[in-house]
């Protein structure tokens, strides 16, 4: 038994319940507002804005993911692919066919779930106007319905060779289906802030933006104490802080490494800090192969900051305290280096500084000799 989720998404009893935020969102959403919700990563905005929407009384969701998109044929399929999920009555599925025909729509049963999927031929939707096609299939679809359309990890449209174009004609006919809410989801806060405020872009002030933080300490301690006694496990508020503190308060992470700990404990044990370093282990055991692949093509300056950033925190990199850390004399070899590490994921500028993408990492890093 796991009573611990992260990774995905999560809902039901792996979800605390976040009212300040939902009641907001499900009212934006029920006044067909447009919305662009941003946040840190694995801080909660996908299962919020699903768990939201699904609980709107009257209301469906209609969600697509565009996490790595790479063409237009994998925008459209994408979409398709969320119709498709979302009603998969033959009726339905016989309406999107015909919307579809121009793109040489095919059926097949997925092997994973055993439902009805249909995709698109590439040949036949490698243009952007391909989208218009998509896009038709959405609104005969909303029309006269309640339905909210999610477009997660937008930014990664920006990936793709015709991207702009295919933000234009989108916006464009999102612009017309104006009962329906559009809520996009984003993790890269500066490629989204140039998706939606930036005078150049197509959704330029398209969305209102909401943001989603951390979780309030109390609700999470009361979520995380009543999961850990559903195994008999009790945790003390002491620990949970110490939880939250080492993993900077980001959901995901606050139940990666309570779910370490609970593997790392028996029932009727009061956890404390001893857990809590069997929690780390075990994270660090099967996380080592994958670490020291990451740090392999680093350069010794790289992993000197690397370390100190681990060390010191990066509020202040070019600090003289940081120089030291680091043994290294000159600003500018903090600033590049910070910039190659930056373009291998392991790092980014938050709005308080540098910071890990993972704290695991993080961790692992500061106690290597
Ligand atoms: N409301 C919540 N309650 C408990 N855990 C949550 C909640 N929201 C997110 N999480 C944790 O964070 C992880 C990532 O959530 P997700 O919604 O995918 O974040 P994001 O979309 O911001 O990257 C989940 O797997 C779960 O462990
Ligand atoms: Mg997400």
């Amino acid at each position: 038994m796991n009573a611990f989720k992260y990774g995905c998404s999560v809902d039901g009893e792996n979800f605390c319940a976040r009212p300040d935020l939902s009641k907001p969102l499900s009212n934006y959403v029920e006044s067909g507002q447009n919305l662009v919700i941003q946040g840190e990563r694995r801080i909660g905005k996908t299962s919020l804005v699903k768990e939201t929407v699904t609980s709107m009384r009257g209301w469906s969701l209609l969600y697509a993911d565009f996490m790595g998109v790479r063409s237009v044929p994998d925008v459209c399929n994408r979409i398709v692919d969320a119709l498709a999920r979302f009603d998969s009555s033959d009726s339905f599925m016989r309406k999107i066919f015909v919307a579809l025909v121009h793109l040489r729509p095919v059926a097949t049963i997925d092997a994973m779930t055993g439902l009805p999927t249909i995709s698109v031929d590439a040949r036949y939707s490698a243009d952007p106007s391909s989208l218009n096609t998509v896009m038709n299939a959405i609104e005969s679809h909303v029309k006269g319905r309640k339905v909210c359309v999610v477009f997660d990890e937008f930014q990664d449209m920006l990936d793709i060779k015709d991207g702009e174009q295919v933000l234009s004609i989108m916006r464009g006919r999102i612009q017309f289906m104006s009962h329906t809410s559009f809520v996009f989801l984003g993790s890269a806060r500066n490629a989204m802030m140039g998706i939606f405020m930036s005078p150049k872009s197509p959704f330029y002030k398209s969305a209102a933006v909401f943001d989603v933080g951390n979780i309030p300490d109390d609700d999470f301690f009361n979520f995380a104490k009543a999961r850990f006694a559903t195994g008999r496990r009790k945790l003390p508020r002491g620990l949970f802080e110490k939880i939250l503190g080492f993993v900077d308060r980001t959901s995901g992470d606050v139940q990666e490494l309570c779910d370490a700990i609970w593997q790392m404990s028996e029932p009727d044990d009061v956890l404390d800090d001893a857990h809590f370093e069997r929690g780390l282990a075990f994270v660090f055991a099967r996380e080592n192969g994958a670490y020291a692949v990451f740090i392999k093509p680093l350069t010794d300056i790289q992993l000197r900051v690397l370390k100190a950033l681990a060390v010191q925190g990066g509020e202040h990199p070019l600090s003289n305290a940081f120089l030291d850390e680091a043994r290294i004399t000159n600003t500018a070899t903090i600033r590049r280096s910070l910039s190659a590490l930056e373009r291998t994921g392991l790092v980014y500028l938050g709005s308080s500084g540098w910071k890990f993408a993972s704290p695991f990492f993080r961790e692992w890093i500061r106690r290597r000799k």
